[in-house]
């Protein structure tokens, strides 16, 4: 039950998110500079809202755009219904829904969902990763200087020493191939189907990750803090690998190695 009512709110979100793609929503600005939320990220948020509390209305809800409403359920739904708003806004279809479901503190299963590209990506703790009902595996790669790795950049923090520029540059310096693409839950999901070696950012949030950290693990890779720590959501950053080139590349963010030669 749980697994059909998370991809029905997810797959209902896409198709509002899909709704409004192009069209003249409306926009506006959160905490630091071109930090968006649209009209499309209120409605998707609504309807998932809307189709958990119809199942399960006395679940725990943690929602971008809505914030937390604990209510003592082992359950808590942790929901950005669009990731990748900059994204949208610019009509650019790199964005995504993406919903994680916890049960007693510990993520059991998440979805993510990019119409555009119609890919549906789910994780049961336990029961692997798929794609569209497929199963993924994460890639094989074994050094970070042959390995195409994605990042992203927060809005409010960017220059501090070992902050995302200097990792950035001292990555690229090396001609380590880095993208950016504006959506940490695809770079997750990529990372999960072997598309990317790996992924790091210094500053999340619960929403961003939740799903996608499960869809990584579950596909065979590793998922941690800047310090290695088992990852938590609840704490800013995250090294997501195919687990064979992680140690490594925590090392290129602490800035103990600049390259391996
Ligand atoms: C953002 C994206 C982006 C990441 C930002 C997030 P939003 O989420 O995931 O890739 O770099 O830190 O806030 O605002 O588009 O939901
Ligand atoms: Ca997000
Ligand atoms: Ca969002």
């Amino acid at each position: 039950m749980l697994k059909q009512t998370l991809i029905k709110a997810t797959e209902a979100a896409g198709k509002i998110i899909q709704h409004y793609y192009g069209t003249h929503f409306q926009i506006s600005n959160k905490e630091g500079v071109n930090n968006l939320v649209t009209e499309a990220d209120h409605a998707a948020e609504k309807e998932i809202m809307e189709i958990i509390r119809s199942e399960f209305p006395d679940h725990y809800i943690l929602s971008e755009e809505s914030g937390s409403m604990p209510t003592g359920s082992r359950y808590k739904w942790i929901i950005d219904p669009l990731d990748g708003t900059v994204n949208f806004a610019h009509k650019l279809p790199l964005c995504c829904v993406s919903i994680g479901i916890e049960e007693d503190g510990m993520m059991i299963m998440g979805a993510v969902y990019n119409p555009f590209f119609n890919e549906f990506y789910f994780a049961q703790r336990g029961y692997g990763a798929s794609l569209n009902d497929r199963q993924i595996r994460v890639s094989d790669e074994t050094e970070v200087q042959k390995a195409c790795l994605v990042t992203g950049f927060p809005y409010t923090y960017l220059d501090q020493p070992n902050g995302p520029l200097e990792v950035f540059g001292r990555l690229i310096r090396k001609g380590v191939p880095v993208r950016r693409l504006g959506s940490a839950a695809m770079d997750l999901c990529w990372v999960a189907a072997g598309r990317f070696d790996g992924f790091f950012e210094h500053k999340l949030n619960a929403w961003d990750s939740a799903a996608g950290y499960l869809i990584v693990e579950e596909a065979g890779g590793r998922v941690s803090d800047f310090s290695g720590t088992a990852y938590s959501p609840y704490q800013p950053s995250i090294a997501a690998t195919n687990g064979k080139i992680h140690d490594e590349l925590l090392k290129w963010i602490d800035g103990s190695i600049t390259c391996n030669a």
